[in-house]
C-alpha cells in the first residue's frame, strides 16, 4: 500500500556523513566512541545509578569493547547514535545519544549518563543541548523525546532544564530490578524555539 505522506527525511540522511565531532565549549565536546574508551565505559557501568536506570551491568572488557564498537554500525544503520562526552584531555565523562531514530518521522529518543565524578556541574545539560542543537539544525530532526522513571529526579530536572516539556506519564511501562516503573515523558520540537 503506498504511503500518502512522504518520509520527513530520506534514508541515508545520517549515514551519508561521518558521525560528527560536536564542540560544546572549551574543555567539553562530544565525539564518537573509540576502542580505547572501553576501560572508561566499563568503569562507568560500575556506577549503581547507571546500572539502575539503564538496567544493565557490564561484566568484562569484552563487553566494554563490544559496547564501544557497536556504534559505527548503528550510525550506518541509522537506528541510533552515541557520543562520548569528553573533557579537555579527551577523556570520557559520560555519554549522550539518540535511540530509536525514525527518519520517516524525523524523530528520536535521547539517552544520557555521566560518570559520578562529573555530576552536579551542569555538564549533562550542556551536552544534551549541544546534541539537540545538532539534531535540529544539522540532522534535520523534528522531534526529540526522552523518558525517565518517575523515581529518577535528577533525570527529570535535567530534561526540564534543557527545555524538554513534560508530556505525561506512561504508567507501569518499563520494568526495573524492583518492578514496573511509571515513565515520565518529555519532548522538544524543532519549532519550540531557539536553543
Ligand atoms: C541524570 C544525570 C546525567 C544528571 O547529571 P548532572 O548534570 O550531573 O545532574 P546534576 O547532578 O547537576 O543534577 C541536575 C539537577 O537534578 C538535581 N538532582 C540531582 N540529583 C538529584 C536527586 N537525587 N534528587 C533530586 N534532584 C536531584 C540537581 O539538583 C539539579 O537540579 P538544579 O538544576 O535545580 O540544580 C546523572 O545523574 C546520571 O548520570 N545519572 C545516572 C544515569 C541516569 O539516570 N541516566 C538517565 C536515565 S533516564
Amino acid at each position: 500500500m503506498p504511503l500518502l505522506v512522504a518520509p520527513a527525511l530520506p534514508a541515508g540522511s545520517l549515514a551519508a556523513q561521518e558521525q560528527p565531532h560536536l564542540p560544546v565549549r572549551p574543555g567539553l565536546a562530544l565525539r564518537p566512541w573509540r576502542d580505547d574508551d572501553a576501560p572508561a565505559v566499563r568503569a562507568a557501568f560500575d556506577c549503581p545509578r547507571i546500572q539502575r536506570w539503564h538496567v544493565r551491568r557490564m561484566d568484562g572488557d569484552d563487553e566494554a569493547r563490544a559496547w564501544t564498537a557497536q556504534w559505527v554500525g548503528r550510525w550506518h544503520d541509522e537506528t541510533s547514535a552515541s557520543w562520548a562526552i569528553v573533557d579537555a584531555d579527551d577523556r570520557p565523562l559520560g555519554q549522550v545519544g539518540l535511540r530509536g531514530v525514525l527518519l520517516v518521522e524525523a524523530s528520536a529518543q535521547l539517552s544520557y549518563w555521566l560518570v559520578p565524578a562529573a555530576r552536579g556541574q551542569g555538564l549533562a545539560t550542556e551536552a544534551l543541548l549541544a546534541l539537540t542543537r545538532w539534531s535540529f539544525t544539522r540532522a534535520g530532526l523534528h522531534r526529540l523525546a526522552l523518558e525517565h522513571s518517575t523515581a529518577n529526579a535528577a533525570s527529570c530536572r535535567l530534561a526540564t532544564r534543557a527545555g524538554f516539556a513534560e508530556e505525561g506519564v506512561a504508567r507501569g511501562s518499563v520494568r526495573h530490578s524492583d518492578g514496573w516503573h511509571d515513565m515520565h515523558l518529555h519532548a522538544r520540537l524543532r519549532t519550540d524555539g531557539p536553543i
